[in-house]
């Protein structure tokens, strides 16, 4: 089977690397990837967005499935593309119709949706221009830390919290009047959870849905989680406090009553939902959908994955997901983010990479990368290459992560030496 992957960091390589791996595989694509997915997979040239282009290169190579790994597209339509083309609909796209990445694309569908399903979740109102006056008297009559988002996607920076009410008036007002563009016309103002985070990832055909390892991710660029958000510097699977207990309670409040709801909806999704959910004295909230995998987290979901991922995305493709067979490695997986010296502020690219060779034990899975015209691999974003390892135990796959983190070298390499500080012991 001819593969298409869509998209171009450490998720992608992760997807084309487990893909890789099957016997059912023939030619397998990344658009537009990176250096490493040009070690396993050939490169195409085309933006993620370029429907058209997808379109006729997908039929030129006789592509038969198409894993779409952000959600920019998703959102824009790049399912309902193929699903309303004659010449396309017999291609399968791991990833939902428009309506149903709205989970991701509108913070307001979403928690309407959460609302209208059962599914726990912090209470929330929304404000547009129209409403500010009311939106500022509501944070008048709200508790701190007061916890503001733009309803549209802002590329993981549309979320403030804030404990000054002055602030958070203040931003409210703001991003009403444009601070994340259309992004933000519509706000929302939610209480705030106090708790520790963890993603639980679903893959689902509508019908069956299979649970995928849970991981945390740790989204600040300093360590203790502090200073600004970033897409996400490290991350460990499986999560210690997520235990089968709490699992059974995130499957049966929050996985099955989210399915009921698509389904109700009349959404016909194909892909994975990654809900983002905090953990309140034992109890799941969601503090978000995504409607893709996350980014660190699948560099480490998939190594524990022993399974045809590419089996069990084509039985998805087909709806037969219940035939899928999923073996999980008990081992820990933890992934440390090299990025950009800068970021998540301004950032160089261009830099030579080095020490590639020295790697043992470990998956270099390349976020920011690409070929360099002399055989050279440079820096080519903010996140730039993702060190992922397996161990008996957490501190001992953190070990080869960051052995193979010293490894590599480049002008301005920045990492955490923290990742997984708050799961110790
Ligand atoms: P999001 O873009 O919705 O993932 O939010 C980014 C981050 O903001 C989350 O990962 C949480 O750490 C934090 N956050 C979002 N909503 C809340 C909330 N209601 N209470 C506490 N923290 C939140
Ligand atoms: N690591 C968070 C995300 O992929 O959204």
């Amino acid at each position: 089977m001819n593969v298409l992957i869509v998209g171009s960091g450490g998720r992608e390589h992760a997807f084309a690397w487990k893909i890789n791996q099957s016997p059912k595989l023939g030619n397998l694509f990344v658009a537009p990837g990176n250096a490493g997915t040009a070690e396993i997979a050939t490169n195409v040239n085309l933006d993620v967005t370029d429907f058209e282009g997808i379109a006729e290169f997908s039929k030129k190579e006789d592509i038969e499935l198409i894993v779409v790994g952000p959600e920019v597209p998703l959102v824009a339509g790049i399912t309902d593309f193929f699903k309303n083309d004659e010449s396309l609909k017999s291609i399968k796209v791991i990833g939902p119709d428009k309506q149903g990445a709205l989970l991701e694309g509108s913070k307001d569908f979403s928690k309407n949706f959460m609302v209208k399903y059962g599914v726990p979740a912090a209470k929330s109102q929304t404000f547009n221009l129209s409403t500010l006056e009311d939106g500022l008297k509501y944070l008048e009559s709200e508790k701190a830390p007061y916890v503001l988002k733009a309803d549209g996607l802002a590329a993981g920076k549309g979320v403030i919290i804030t404990s000054d009410l002055g602030e958070a008036k203040s931003n409210l007002k703001e991003m009403l009047e444009g601070k994340f563009g259309d992004a933000s016309s519509n706000v929302l103002i939610e209480q705030h959870l106090s708790g520790i985070e963890l993603s639980v990832f679903v893959l689902t055909d509508g019908e069956d849905y299979i649970i995928l390892p849970s991981a945390k991710d740790y989204k600040r660029i300093g360590e203790g989680d502090s200073g600004l958000n970033t897409g996400g510097m490290g991350a460990v699977s499986p999560v210690p406090f997520a235990d089968e207990a709490f699992l059974k309670k995130v499957e049966e409040k929050v996985v099955k009553p989210t399915l009921n709801g698509l389904k109700s909806e009349g959404i016909d999704y194909t892909g994975f939902i990654f809900i983002g959910l905090m953990n309140m004295e034992g109890e799941p909230y969601v503090i978000e959908y995504n409607v893709r995998m996350g980014d660190p987290e699948t560099e480490v979901v998939f190594p524990r994955l022993d399974a045809d991922l590419l089996e069990i995305l084509d039985l998805a493709g087909q709806k037969k997901l219940s035939e899928a067979n999923l073996e999980i490695d008990p081992r820990t997986a933890t992934t440390v983010m090299l990025v950009s010296g800068g970021y998540p502020g301004s950032y160089e690219k261009g830099k030579v990479m080095t020490g590639f060779e020295e790697l043992e034990e470990v998956i270099a899975f390349h976020a920011g990368t690409k070929d360099g015209e002399n055989g050279d691999v440079l820096t080519n974003g903010g996140r730039v290459i993702a060190i992922s390892a397996l161990g008996e135990t957490m501190e001992k796959a953190l070990e080869k992560s960051y052995r193979g983190a010293e490894k590599i070298n480049y002008d301005g390499k920045y990492f955490r030496k923290d990742i997984g500080f708050d799961l110790k012991g």
